[in-house]
């Protein structure tokens, strides 16, 4: 689905990320681990088209889209749920779930209403909470609205950075099994965390460290490998 080639980017004249390579396949999970400042959130931006590529290249679905517009990659299908949330404090969550959708090409009322209550069934406490204020959540329920404001546009990858941060073990579990359920639908994910509790989701990890891929291998098993801890050393 995503593939990048010998990727190098940043942002004004400042180079971040050197040389990366890296396949997300429909229906995998991928897990991109690194310590702060490492890139990861460069590498989603790289992606979605916020950050300047200065050389290779970049493809979804085999199409070329290095350098393309933010929100033409979004409404094609590439979805990007930001760090720290982003929810709309003033509006209702129910409002910020629809905002995520309405500039959906093609997408009709009945659409919409689908898709909110497909977000209902998959996080009950956001019907519970739909006309309450966005910014009256908890963590755990930002995160929820985050996650389901991105697929309210019916992507076919989702992008997730650091869902997990400042949220409680219990939160942070409900909110990957979710995810590991839509990659077993088929959707391809690609998430980045400083925590490696989200190894045992994933099909295979990447570790990021100073803009650069120093590891990539299988996840399965991974949190206990010697070799990922030689190069990572992140926290559970
Ligand atoms: N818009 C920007 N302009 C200039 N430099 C930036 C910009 N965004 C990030 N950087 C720099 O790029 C490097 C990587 O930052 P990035 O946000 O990608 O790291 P990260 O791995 O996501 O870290 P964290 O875990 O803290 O979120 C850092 O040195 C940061 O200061
Ligand atoms: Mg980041």
């Amino acid at each position: 689905m995503i593939r990048l080639s010998k990727v190098t980017s940043g942002f004004g004249h400042l180079t971040i990320l050197r040389d990366i390579d890296l396949v997300l396949d429909v229906g995998e999970m991928v897990l991109v681990l690194g310590a702060n400042g490492a890139g990861k959130t460069t590498l989603l931006r790289t992606i979605s088209g916020l950050a300047q590529v200065r050389s290779g290249s970049i493809t979804f679905d085999g199409q070329d889209i290095t350098g393309a517009q933010p929100h033409r990659l979004a409404r094609s299908g590439l979805v990007h749920v930001p760090q720290g949330r982003q929810i709309v404090p003033h509006l209702t969550v129910e409002e910020n779930l629809l905002i995520g959708a309405q500039h959906v090409p093609g997408i009709t009322a009945r659409l919409m209403t689908e898709r909110l209550e497909a977000e209902y069934a998959r996080f009950p406490v956001l019907k519970e909470r739909r006309h309450v204020p966005g910014g009256s959540l908890s963590g755990g329920e930002q995160q929820m609205l985050a996650v389901s404001r991105g697929l309210m546009m019916g992507p076919r990858v989702l992008m997730l950075d650091e869902p997990s941060l400042g949220l409680a073990p219990q939160a942070i579990h409900r909110i990957l099994v979710a995810v590991e359920a839509l990659a077993r639908q088929g959707m391809s994910v690609l998430m980045v965390e400083q925590k490696t509790s989200a190894l045992r989701f994933a099909q295979r990890a990447l570790v990021l460290r100073n803009g650069e891929i120093v590891f990539s291998g299988q996840a399965k098993g991974l949190s206990a490998d010697d070799e990922l801890m030689r190069h990572y050393g992140g926290a559970g």
